[in-house]
């Protein structure tokens, strides 16, 4: 119990931000939109170019994944750097925008199913997107420099996730600018390789790179050392995006690209291979023998990262099958497993320090792990796996019926591990007896609850 406390002082301690639980829930609600337009057929095996293909990978990528990613930047960048996040209340507008950005650019590429006001819509959503991306840069970026957060492995990665996330942008606003009839010289072939590498492989895959040299160590108990490996990933990574950067500045003026993405294809391949590596040897070093079950899923997502890594070259020299299981893999299998798990790991420690952090010392508290189901969250987590992998298979052997088979089975374990995080948070895995008399909203934060630097300046005490 006592290591679980100080783990949690470490973590988190008072800088709870107060709209985590809001970004995970939407983050939800477009993944569950995301597999249903997989589940009836609409987005599958050799069909991602339609409009509504294009809807469902966006609110999977941007939506689900990229949502969850910036909730738990925003919740976990004042502990990988141990000060409070800058211009906290700008979170609910950065919310906001960046969900709001995504539904309307979802609904923008129904242009291309003949949906007249779709094209306005794909005009405006990247104005959205730049301004929740903005806030919620200018809430991440100060925190990191004036902690120097540079000098730390962790926050490296994430600055240089943010700079991706820049260049994921500026490549999909060109895109969409051209798609709407602007008459760019944009090349369009030659730019996706780039756009798909900044968004899965730099924004998506460094920041979860980041976040888990933290989370990995703190649940696996193990020491963090900031050794040649991880400096070995950073440069690597590092590389792979100055050259995706400069594929997609050729792409971008309507030159071939290709070679560039391909070399940074590589070198991000190699530096994924260093980052396993280096897991690897953080799970050597634990000193935490039973895995927890967010842990236990974890080995299968980065077992997820290891194929799409060793597909990639592949991907990137004979595109089709090879290119959709790739990024599959990518978005699907690495990402999305490693966010579920953890995303129920971290719904029970804010739910445990909403609820219990203030009766230590007073009364017996209950310990993280009572708070979750971890067998049921072990099924769902294992339904998700298996329709991944069914998934990949059904991609490379261009099987639709299959793939629709797939998609019902990641749809029915994310549900299975959405109503598990709402369990968490009304407390049904516990003993009633243990529960307190009023629990707090499931999604919405009480008014002003929360750290003092998350309130309005005339309210703090
Ligand atoms: C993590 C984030 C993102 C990922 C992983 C991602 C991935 C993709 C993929 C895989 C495609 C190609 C689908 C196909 O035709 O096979 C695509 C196309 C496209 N993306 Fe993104 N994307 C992301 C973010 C964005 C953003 C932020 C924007 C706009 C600001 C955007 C705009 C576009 C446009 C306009 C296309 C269509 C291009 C065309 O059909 O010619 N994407 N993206």
């Amino acid at each position: 119990m006592g290591d679980i406390i100080a783990m949690v002082g470490r973590m988190i301690g008072k800088q709870l931000s107060r709209w985590t639980l809001a970004w995970f829930a939407w983050a939800l609600c477009f993944l569950i939109a995301a597999l249903g337009l997989g589940v009836v057929g609409l987005a599958g095996p050799g069909a991602w170019s339609t409009g509504l293909a294009l809807a469902a990978v966006h609110l999977f990528a941007l939506g689900w994944l990229g949502m969850m990613m910036l909730g738990a930047l925003i919740q976990f960048t004042p502990v990988l750097c141990a000060r409070p996040v800058a211009w906290p209340g700008l979170a609910l507008s950065a919310l906001l925008l960046t969900g709001g950005g995504t539904a309307v650019l979802a609904a923008g590429f129904l242009s291309l199913e003949g949906w007249g006001p779709g094209q306005g819509l794909l005009a405006a959503a990247p104005v959205l997107l730049a301004a929740g991306f903005g806030l919620a840069g200018a809430m991440l970026v100060p925190t990191l420099i004036a902690a120097k957060g540079l000098a730390g492995a962790e926050g490296r990665m994430v600055v240089l996730a943010l700079i991706a996330l820049a260049g994921l942008w500026a490549t999909g606003t060109v895109m969409a600018a051209a798609l709407a009839g602007a008459g760019l010289p944009v090349s369009l072939p030659d730019a996706m390789p780039a756009h798909i590498l900044l968004g899965a492989g730099g924004w998506l895959t460094l920041a979860a790179f980041g976040v888990s040299y933290k989370l990995f160590a703190m649940f696996l108990l193990a020491p963090e050392t900031d050794g040649p490996l991880r400096r070995a990933v950073f440069g690597g990574a590092g590389l792979a995006l100055g050259l995706t950067f400069g594929g997609a500045g050729l792409a971008l003026i309507g030159r071939g690209a290709l070679p560039l993405s391909l070399l940074a294809a590589l070198a991000g391949a190699a530096s994924a291979g260093l980052y396993l590596a280096e897991t690897a040897r953080l799970w050597r070093s634990r000193r935490r023998p039973q895995l927890e079950v967010n842990m236990r899923w974890s080995r299968a997502a980065l077992a997820f990262l290891a194929l799409s890594a060793l597909l990639l070259p592949a991907a990137m020299l004979w595109g089709g099958r090879w290119a959709e299981a790739a990024i599959f893999l990518a978005l699907a299998g690495w990402l999305s497993t490693l966010t579920l798990a953890q995303m129920v790991r971290i719904v029970s420690f804010l739910t445990w320090i909403q609820i219990f952090a203030p009766q230590i010392g007073r009364r017996p508290v209950p310990l993280v792990s009572d708070l979750t189901d971890a067998r049921a969250t072990g099924r769902w987590l294992g339904l998700w796996t298996a329709g991944v992998a069914g998934g990949t298979a059904a991609l490379a052997m261009g099987h639709a019926g299959g793939f629709r088979l797939a998609a019902l089975a990641m749809l029915l374990g994310a549900l299975g591990l959405g109503r598990e995080a709402w369990a968490i948070r009304r407390l049904r895995h516990l003993d009633p007896a243990r529960r307190p008399d009023r629990l707090p909203p499931v999604i919405l934060p009480l008014p002003f609850q929360g750290a003092p630097h998350d309130r309005p300046r005339s309210l703090r005490a």
